[in-house]
């Protein structure tokens, strides 16, 4: 079956890489200490059971994720799977037309409605049995 191409949702772009971590401070001072870069954001946000750094590298972001506790899904991946990276997020002009186009497409979606994310953004999460045991991000940034 050949489907639609992902024009109308356009332009993608890499808007973020993350990374689960235990010591958010830690983390962010091995990354000025080793790289010499620091966030642009630091905010706790409830509804994804995390506290968040947004550092920039050059066009897009590194994102470090700390979880506020064990019973929340970074806390869960963390004790399954340890540090490190996390998902990769996919920048959209339209969020519900992507994941309209994802659904039409037969993709697994951790996400079937777009939900809030840092920085005021709508985000959805696709499954990683859509892709190469990758766990994906869309995000529509206001
Ligand atoms: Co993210």
């Amino acid at each position: 079956m050949v489907l639609a191409r992902f024009d109308h949702v356009l332009p993608l772009n890499l808007h973020h890489t993350a990374i689960a971590v235990r010591d958010l401070d830690a983390t962010l001072r091995s990354l000025a200490g080793l790289f010499g870069v620091e966030p642009l954001t630091r905010e706790v946000v409830a509804e994804q059971g995390v506290e968040e750094a947004m550092v920039p590298l050059g066009g897009s972001y590194l994102q470090v994720l700390m979880p506020l506790g064990s019973d929340t899904a970074v806390g869960r991946f963390l004790e399954r799977r340890g540090e490190g990276l996390h998902h990769v997020a996919i920048q959209v002009a339209d969020l519900d037309a992507a994941l309209a186009h994802l659904v039409a497409a037969g993709a697994e979606l951790v996400d079937r409605e777009a939900r809030a994310g840092g920085g005021g953004h709508r985000i959805a999460f696709v499954h990683p049995r859509a892709l190469a045991g990758t766990l994906i991000e869309l995000v529509e940034v206001h």
